[in-house]
This record gives structure tokens, sequence and C-alpha cells, in this order.
């Protein structure tokens, strides 16, 4: 089964944002298989951002992730990568579609809220970097 890395960025937090977004989600139907609150190092930032480094926002992006917590999701369904990016809306929220989550909360694209794996080995990547193998749980049956 399809994995996505998922994480609601400083402003979504702080917004008070994670609850509502978590629903999103989860009135999907996807399954939540591992959830933590973060304060991002920044080295690990600097790692998850890596393909960004010569982008001219990159040390906003860097300074803007780290500057307070995240909370980090894995979510598990089929074709849960794609879901999860339509639901989120294009980076720049002026462009995201109406009902999706940037397009409904927030106004710029370097404060959108949420990230979003933008592949499934991306997603394993990503899993693999914020999340131990014993933070993860399985679904020994469907409910
Ligand atoms: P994210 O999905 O976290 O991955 C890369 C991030 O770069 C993206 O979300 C945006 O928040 C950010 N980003 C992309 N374009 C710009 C831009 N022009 N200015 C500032 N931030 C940007």
């Amino acid at each position: 089964m399809e994995k996505t890395f998922l994480m609601v960025k400083p402003d979504g937090v702080q917004r008070g944002l994670i609850g509502t977004i978590m629903a999103r989600f989860e009135k999907k139907g996807f399954q939540l298989i591992g959830a933590k609150l973060m304060q991002l190092t920044m080295e690990q930032a600097e790692h998850h951002y890596a393909e960004h480094v010569s982008r001219p926002f990159y040390g906003e992006l860097v300074e803007f992730i780290t500057s307070g917590p995240v909370f980090g999701m894995v979510w598990m369904g089929d074709e849960v990568v794609a879901h999860s990016r339509a639901m989120m809306g294009k980076t720049n929220p002026l462009e995201a579609a109406p009902g999706t989550i940037r397009s409904d909360y927030a106004m710029h694209k370097g404060i959108n809220i949420i990230h979003g794996s933008d592949s499934p080995e991306a997603a394993e990547r990503e899993i693999h970097h914020f999340f131990k193998p014993e933070e993860l749980v399985t679904y020994k049956r469907c409910l």
C-alpha cells in the first residue's frame, strides 16, 4: 500500500490547523500510521529541501521551516501521494483550486500550510528521514 509524508508547516501549527488538516485526510479514508510534533534542526531542514538549494528562495524556505514546530505525518492508502497533492492544491495558494487546503487557508507560496511528498520515491525518502521504523504502526485489519 502506498505511503506519503505530510507535514503541517509552522504557520499551520501556530494557527491551530493540525486537527482540521488531519480530519480532511481521515474523512477521505486514508490511514494514519505515524505522527509527531517536531522542531526541525537546520540540518534536517537543509536535508529535506536539498533539491531547492540553488533556488533564490532557499534561505527563506529553511528559515521558515525551522521557525517553529511542524507536525509530521505518515498516511497510507491507494495512490495517497497523488490524492494528497490534489487535496493540498498548487504551491501558490492563488493558483490552488478552491476547496483545497492551500486555497482555503494560505495566501503566500512560501508560507503555505502543508508539505506533501511529490512521488512515492520521495515519500519513502522523507518517511525514512523523519521517522524511525518503530514510530510507524501497522493495522491488522480494516474496521
Ligand atoms: P514544499 O512542498 O514544502 O516544497 C518546496 C517549497 O518551496 C514549497 O512547498 C513552497 O513553500 C516553497 N516555494 C516554492 N516557490 C517559492 C517561492 N517562489 N518563494 C518562496 N517559497 C517558495
